[in-house]
């Protein structure tokens, strides 16, 4: 790692990502934050922080913006989307969508990064995915297979980069109601609920009301994200947050 270490995190408009620039900043690391559109009045001014643009679905963006960051040692690849709904109600182009932009995106950026790293040999991956990919729930099948296809590239891929110093891992997160993502997967999947599921849905909307239960906050985030960074030694997937902390331990 150099000097001056650098990380790049997608998705820093809010929620995770944006946490995660306010950590790694605050921890003397300079920081590319990176969204769709770029606003400076979200994180502190510094000289160690550059925000650019960037549409993780659209090549000329990716490209732009790993020349504009030059050398990272760390890249997150956070920026994602959600789709709640059963399948019935989905139109293909629901789905293509958050194909698009959590599988496509995260492997589309990891590529533009790697010849950099492997010319340094070092380098890390982080690679946002969610405990659906370990603990199924249902109206979230598109979205699942979305994560679950985002641990199996990483965990190939952390066996060819290897070699090369470079380490992929993966972040857990679990339910995290402070962020904007429920509301815009709602939002996203539309009128897309299925007459024949409204029973269903609204039954399990009552069940998982409980105000008491376990979540994740954005900073259980960020500070997995640290973990995998800086510790050589991390596991490959790290759960992060209560919900999520406690669902891993009890599948042992
Ligand atoms: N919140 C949860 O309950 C939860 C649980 C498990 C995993 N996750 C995962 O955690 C990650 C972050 O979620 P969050 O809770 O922080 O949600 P969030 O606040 O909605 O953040 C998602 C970020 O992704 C960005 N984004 C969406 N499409 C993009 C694209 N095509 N190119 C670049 N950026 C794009 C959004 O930017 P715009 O502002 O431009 O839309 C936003 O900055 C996601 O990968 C999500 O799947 C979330």
């Amino acid at each position: 790692m150099s000097s001056q270490p650098t990380i790049l995190i997608t998705g820093c408009s809010s929620g995770f990502g944006l946490e995660t620039c306010r950590l790694f900043l605050a921890r003397g690391w300079r920081v590319v934050a990176t969204m769709r559109t770029p606003r400076a009045d979200l994180l502190p001014v510094s000289s160690q922080l550059l925000i650019l643009p960037l549409d993780v679905t659209d090549g000329q963006s990716i490209a732009h913006c790993v020349v504009q960051a030059g050398p990272v040692d760390a890249l997150v690849n956070n920026a994602g989307i959600g789709l709640r709904a059963p399948l019935e109600g989905l139109t293909a182009q629901q789905v293509r969508d958050v194909f698009e932009t959590n599988v496509l995106g995260t492997i589309a950026m990891t590529q533009a990064v790697l010849p950099q790293m492997r010319g340094r040999r070092s380098g890390v991956i982080v690679n946002v995915s969610s405990v659906v990919a370990f603990q199924p729930m249902p109206l979230l099948s598109v979205y699942t297979a979305s994560k679950s296809a985002v641990e199996g590239f990483t965990r190939s891929l952390a066996l060819e980069l290897a070699p090369f110093g470079i380490r992929a891992h993966l972040v857990q997160p679990g339910r995290a109601p402070g962020t904007p993502f429920g509301s815009s997967a709602q939002q996203r999947a539309g009128g897309s609920l299925h007459a024949a599921y409204a029973g269903f849905a609204r039954s399990l909307a009552t069940a998982t009301a409980d105000p008491a239960a376990p979540v994740t906050e954005a900073a259980d985030v960020a500070q997995a994200v640290w973990r995998v960074v800086t510790d050589a030694a991390a596991p490959r997937a790290v759960p992060a947050g209560a919900d999520a902390q406690a669902m891993a331990a009890a599948l042992g």
